[in-house]
């Protein structure tokens, strides 16, 4: 099938790529020249496993290719793909800016019947709003419907999660719609779950949501833990074994960051109250998420009298590890707070610190490695769980740092290893 996908982004883009991996014809739009230019020398803008080696292979079997010109790549289409991105507004809501100028695009280009997927993730409704936009925008004498699908993808592993999905979500409102996507996705041979529009879109939000839901529940009852003496990883463990609640996502920390748990808890938030709802679960998830990201920086200021002139270590800025993604990252609650204290910061991270040295030019020293980071230090936060920190010996931070004083906001160490090490430590939801 010949498919385009607007927008270059994570979901766009891997999109893309996947479907050319499974034999599809695809072009890639974006308005930015410079990273189509990059995209086509097989250069990546985004730092993600495998994605590049699938980007030269499908380019030079020649399913895959790369544009500016949209015209070209609607016209004859026989599905457009909309994954351009949808932030956050102030009031929570999504911004629909740019998926409106794709689906105004579209109108103006398609010239023939065309399957128009809204990939990017959109409050309830939207889909209904979009097909009526193209529709009263239309050139030509077409007949074009609108789709959702839409995508689980997690960064860091957006490849996998797309070409070994646990499930493809449609939301149709005709059998032929269904039919196509059907179609277009065959060749995944993945579980394919046909629903309504609506209930596609929701399907989204209620996934994403419940999954921060999960976290912060977790980082609640860590909380609880220190205060009588439980331990929250025994905890999880014991209650990970009870399939109903499930292994994953029982890991408390420093609380959910990236570009889809924060926004779209927000967006769910708003649509209820747009509806006369207040959604207590996720408001509650939302305030514990917040309150938990700079948990562990309260817990320094009560054992210090200042950050002045102190040297402190930050290991890890990124929001998880696998990628080079700062978006609603702990460390950009908790950096800034270190520095208005007047701590000196000596920051690692594996792949993030160009992007963090575009937010923070100055007052942050930037490592070359873990070991530069903690030499002489006096504090070390952990804000990511990269494995190279998971490799740091206990007698390392005892060997390195002037003080061994550790904030670690992901658990990767044990609390009697530690201890024994004569590493002053603290973590989350433990304590010996
Ligand atoms: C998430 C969803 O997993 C994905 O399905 C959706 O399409 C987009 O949002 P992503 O944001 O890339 O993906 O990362 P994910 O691995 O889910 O982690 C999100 C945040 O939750 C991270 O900050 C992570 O550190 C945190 N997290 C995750 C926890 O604090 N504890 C956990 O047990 C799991």
């Amino acid at each position: 099938m010949k498919l385009a996908v607007a927008g270059t982004g994570y979901v766009g883009l891997v999109a893309g790529v996947c479907f050319a991996e499974v034999g599809h014809q695809v072009l890639c739009i974006d308005v930015d020249n410079k990273k189509i230019e990059m995209l086509k020398n097989g250069i990546s803008p985004i730092y993600e496993q495998d994605l590049e080696e699938l980007m030269v292979k499908n380019y030079n079997a020649g399913r895959l290719d790369y544009s500016t010109d949209y015209k070209k790549a609607y016209r004859d289409a026989d599905a457009i793909f909309i994954g351009v991105g949808t932030p956050e507004q102030p009031d929570g809501s999504a911004n629909m800016t740019y998926v409106a100028n794709v689906a105004r695009q579209i109108a103006e280009t398609v010239e023939k019947d065309c399957l128009v997927v809204v990939k990017s993730t959109v409050p309830v409704g939207t889909n209904d709003k979009v097909e009526q936009f193209i529709k009263d925008a239309l050139l030509k004498d077409v007949n074009i419907e609108v789709a959702s699908n839409p995508e689980f993808l997690a960064q860091g592993t957006a490849v996998r999660d797309t070409l070994h999905a646990a499930r493809i979500i449609i939301g149709t409102e005709s059998k032929k719609a269904e039919k196509i996507l059907r179609e277009i996705y065959a060749p995944f041979n993945l579980p394919i779950v046909s629903v309504s529009r609506r209930s596609a879109e929701m399907i989204k939000y209620a996934s994403n949501d419940f999954l921060a839901l999960k976290i912060s529940y977790m980082n609640d009852i860590a909380n609880l833990c220190e205060l009588v003496g439980a331990n929250i990883q025994d905890v999880a463990k014991g209650m990970s074994f009870d399939s109903r609640i499930g292994e994953k996502f029982l890991n408390a920390g420093i609380g959910y960051g990236g570009s889809c748990f924060p926004k779209d808890t927000k967006a769910l938030k708003w649509l209820a109250e747009q509806n006369n709802y207040e959604l207590k679960t996720i408001k509650a998830a939302i305030d514990v998420n917040e309150a938990q990201k700079v948990s562990l920086f309260k817990k320094a200021c009560k054992r210090l009298i200042t950050f002045s002139g102190l040297k402190v270590a930050v290991l890890g800025l990124t929001f998880k590890p696998g990628t080079d993604d700062l978006r609603e990252a702990p460390s950009l609650d908790n950096v800034p707070l270190l520095l208005e204290q007047g701590a000196d910061i000596y920051a690692y991270d594996p792949v993030g610190m160009d992007n963090f040295k575009k937010k923070y030019s100055e007052g942050i020293i930037y490592t070359n490695s873990v070991q530069e980071a903690l030499k002489n230090a006096q504090v070390c936060f952990i804000f990511t769980e990269w494995q190279e920190f998971k490799d740091i010996r206990p007698e390392e931070f005892k060997e390195w740092m002037r003080t061994a004083l550790i904030y670690d906001g992901r658990n990767l160490f044990d609390l009697k290893e530690m201890q024994s090490a004569g590493v002053e430590y603290y973590s989350v939801g433990r304590s010996l």
